[in-house]
């Protein structure tokens, strides 16, 4: 569907300014179609048949009573014919109301014509269309709500409204069903809606009395006051008595006379609550990574004490391994800890994994260098944790295996043994390459048939539970690839 910024710009003749006012009027209009029971179009003159043909640029429904459109009238064009009210308003530049139809002659409406005027020149009509069937007898409250949509009827005809500032009202915005409270040009209470009312109590209020300002109420009045000296809608939070209220303050100005101040409000609470369970539900997931972390850590820790105990030197060597596999783990728990993304960043768990790996090689002349290229982008937890794994094992063995010590009990390392760990989205899959200038693989090694329990953890983690390919080929060393798939996960909102 077109956005009223394109529908402007085929059909229309307004000049960007005039353009952001009537984008501004439909960001701000729920308000009035509340307010007036009714539907409301904006409607804009075709360019070069000004008078004659009409494009509806946006329209909105009222949530306090019914539509008379069930269909989607964005982008229809209407003529004279079918609307000689809007052709009439137009023309006269004036407001207009009376009886006519709509839905192509099936409805009958009572239609009221809206000039819409940015710096004195009429760029649009507003029509407020309601059903002559809905004649039900207005009570007070639709008599007032009504009085109201007029003072901003007349806004829109001199082209105080839409405020000329862009409003971005949040999600939980206060609508005119949540609660309303009417005040007059010197901010004196002349009506409360029944949620208003309601609401009023919950905060221990239980009286109130038409002619007496919010504060003589015993009421925030700040909202009102800053809205009513800035000439422009205030937002504005207030808790009291354990519930939050948000309030929104919209002054009324006519030939820059204050004529009333439409205060909405709505009882967040609930909303609010929410918000807090779901930080510290946040914050629980991260303290049981950190947990995980620590408690891992704890058995490297007594995995070591045992390996020192031990004489004999496969022993030692097996436990040592295993504390170092525990500990590819806690990097990746360590990293979830930090934030409560279900998701990891796993260019940050490379960085610590290849420390652990330095931190293992014992002789100081054994130096290997180890570069890091690419990015993984993010990956989920439970990819990221076994991916650690694999490349905590691939690592180690470029260093266990690659740079052995020669025949003249030099190690190849010293003459700049290399690995390098090259990480990169590609179609949907994530390529990782371990490469060493090392010595390369034994003659007529084949992954299927070696014996290692390093290999074999890895091609069960990433054929079995990682659903990837692993291939590992000699070129002036190894160079194993993995290609595994990854859904580009977004990022999961709670
Ligand atoms: N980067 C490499 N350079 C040379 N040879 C390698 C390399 N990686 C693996 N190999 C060979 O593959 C064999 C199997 O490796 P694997 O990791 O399965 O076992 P391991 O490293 O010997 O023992 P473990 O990992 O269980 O401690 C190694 O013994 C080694 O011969
Ligand atoms: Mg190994």
């Amino acid at each position: 569907m077109a956005t009223l910024g394109e529908l402007a710009l085929t059909h229309t003749a307004m000049d960007g300014e005039q353009l952001a006012h009537v984008q501004r009027l439909a960001l701000s209009w729920r308000l009035l179609a509340d307010l007036s029971f009714s539907d409301l179009l904006l409607l804009a003159p075709v360019a070069g048949e000004e008078g004659h043909r009409f494009v509806a640029l946006a329209q909105v429904r009222p949530t306090t009573g019914q539509t008379l459109y069930p269909v989607d009238m964005v982008g229809t064009v209407v003529d004279e014919v079918s609307r000689p009210l809007v052709t009439r308003s137009w023309r006269a530049g004036q407001m207009v109301e009376g009886d006519g139809t709509v839905l192509a002659g099936k409805e009958r409406a009572r239609i009221q014509c809206i000039p819409v005027r940015h710096r004195g020149e009429m760029v649009a009509l507003v029509t407020r269309e309601m059903a002559t069937t809905m004649s039900r007898r207005p009570g007070e409250l639709e008599r007032v709500y009504v009085e109201v949509y007029e003072r901003f009827a007349h806004m829109i005809a001199e082209g105080s409204f839409p405020f000329g500032q862009d409003e971005i009202e949040p999600e939980s915005s206060p609508r005119v069903g949540d609660g309303v409270i009417i005040l007059d040009g010197e901010a004196r209470i002349v009506f409360a809606s029944p949620n208003a009312v309601s609401l009023l109590h919950h905060l221990g209020i239980h009286a109130y009395t038409p002619g007496l300002s919010l504060a003589e109420i015993g009421f925030a009045e700040g909202a009102v006051g800053r809205a009513m000296r800035a000439g422009l809608p205030v937002l504005e939070e207030i808790e009291r008595a354990d519930t939050s209220i948000l309030m929104r303050a919209i002054p009324q100005v006519e030939r820059k006379r204050t004529t009333g101040v439409v205060v909405l409000m709505r009882d967040v609470t609930d909303l609010r609550r929410r918000d807090r369970l779901l930080m510290s539900k946040d914050a629980t997931i991260r303290e049981i990574h950190h947990r995980v972390k620590n408690n891992l850590q704890t058995i490297a820790a007594l995995l070591r004490l045992q390996g020192r105990r031990l004489e004999s030197k496969e022993a030692k060597q097996a436990i040592r391994e295993s504390e170092r596999r525990i500990r590819s783990i806690a990097v990746v728990h360590e990293t979830l800890s930090r934030d409560a993304a279900e998701v990891v960043d796993f260019g940050e768990i490379v960085r610590p994994l290849v420390r652990e790996v330095e931190d293992s090689v014992s002789s100081p002349d054994a130096r290997v260098r180890f570069v890091v290229e690419g990015d993984p982008g993010e990956l989920p937890g439970e990819v990221a944790t076994p991916l650690a794994v694999v490349l905590n094992e691939l690592m180690q063995n470029a260093v266990d295996h690659a740079f052995p010590i020669g025949a003249d009990g030099v190690e190849a390392a010293r003459e700049g043994g290399e690995v390098i760990v090259r990480l990169r989205r590609l179609d949907g899959e994530l390529r990782i390459e371990v490469v060493d200038n090392g010595v390369g693989l034994p003659e007529a090694f084949s992954l299927e048939e070696s014996k290692g329990l390093g290999l074999s953890i890895v091609q069960a983690l990433v054929t079995g539970e990682l659903g990837g390919a692993i291939t590992m080929t000699d070129d002036d060393g190894a160079r194993v690839q993995l290609r595994l798939p990854v859904a580009t996960t977004p990022r999961v909102e709670l």
